[in-house]
């Protein structure tokens, strides 16, 4: 008879036991609501690629995140489709502009919800890329200029997060400033600090009614550099970042993991359309088993490092947890 060294097994043999020794834990706190706001519209609007998630109409939004605070979730990442676009997305840093409305009708319903505002440009401009394009490029010092107005409008609007995720270089640094400039010392920027030009967005151009045919290769990173995704982290850090960010999710454990070893910050992780839709998709088919390949996914990314996460199925894994 062969006796092993050592037995693992004896710890897994019950699920008493196994609860006992779980490393990692998934709770409703870690985990953002992405919402869908748009425009011009007055009744949801079903997003085909994503099932289960709805554009809905700025009348609708006050009673949204009031019902996200009832189920449990904390903080939600607010994004708008505009019907006012232009060559350099100027409705965002407008007063009364669709960003700051957002903002402000979210807050004033649920005071207590950690309002999240993404900033970037690409739904708000009618090329679709994240900023001002000159000869057939996104300019990157251009756009930092509207980016420094957007988020002191957002902060002024009540915003309580800042969160650009349009992969400018010196992006952190330029929002600290004027964010500060405005007094808006206390308002943190979480920033989508490592993003990838991922395949994986594919369903949220749908969600975000957007016609962009092009590439964000020239800003967002290259899917095959792990030493540059941390160098990025590791820039927006120095460049005063309170948390960092990577995005997609699951294809990218690795990177998760490479920056939790080298920082301090807190770590976000975006779970992205194309994850969302695929697991609906197999679970439509009957392949899998949904509810657990989510928190099985969830889970992941926790025990890889990340500390929030930014989900679709937030609501669901909600429900699930208080039912586990
Ligand atoms: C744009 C933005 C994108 C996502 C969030 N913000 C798409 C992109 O960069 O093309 C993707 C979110 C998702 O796929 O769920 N700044």
């Amino acid at each position: 008879m062969i006796q092993p060294a050592f037995r693992f097994r004896r710890l897994r043999r019950t699920e008493t036991l196994r609860q006992l020794v779980q490393e990692t834990h998934l709770r409703p706190e870690d985990l953002i609501l992405p919402l869908f706001v748009e425009e011009g519209i007055s009744e949801p609007v079903p997003v085909v690629s994503m099932p289960g998630v709805v554009r809905y109409p700025e009348s609708m939004l006050a009673a949204q995140v009031q019902a996200a605070w009832q189920a449990g979730v904390r903080a939600v990442l607010l994004f708008g489709v505009s019907a006012h676009k232009d060559d350099c997305g100027s409705d965002t840093w407008r007063e009364n502009g669709l960003l700051a409305r957002m903002i402000s009708a979210a807050k004033a319903a649920c005071p207590d919800m950690l309002v999240i505002s993404d900033n970037c440009f690409c739904e708000y401009t009618d090329h679709g890329h994240c900023g001002v394009v000159v000869d057939d490029d996104v300019d990157n010092d251009r756009t930092l200029k509207n980016l420094q107005k957007q988020v002191v409008t957002a902060a002024r609007a009540g915003a309580d997060m800042i969160a650009p995720s349009g992969m400018m270089d010196g992006m952190i640094a330029a929002i600290r400033e004027a964010l500060d400039q405005a007094g808006f010392i206390h308002i943190p920027v979480m920033s989508y600090s490592t993003k990838f030009a991922s395949a994986f967005y594919g369903p949220f151009r749908d969600a975000v009614d957007s016609n962009f045919k092009g590439t964000r290769a020239s800003y967002q990173m290259n899917p095959a550099n792990g030493r540059e995704a941390l160098a990025e982290s590791m820039m927006d850090e120095a460049e005063g970042a309170d948390l960092l960010m990577v995005k997609p999710g699951l294809a990218y454990l690795d990177i998760l993991a490479a920056i939790r070893a080298n920082s301090s910050l807190p770590l976000a992780v975006y779970q992205v359309s194309g994850e969302y839709a695929m697991i609906k998709a197999a679970a439509a088919a009957g392949v899998i088993d949904e509810r657990a390949v989510v928190m099985e996914s969830l889970l992941a990314f926790k025990r890889a490092g990340a500390d929030l996460i930014i989900t679709y199925y937030a609501l669901d894994a909600i429900e699930w947890l208080k039912h586990s």
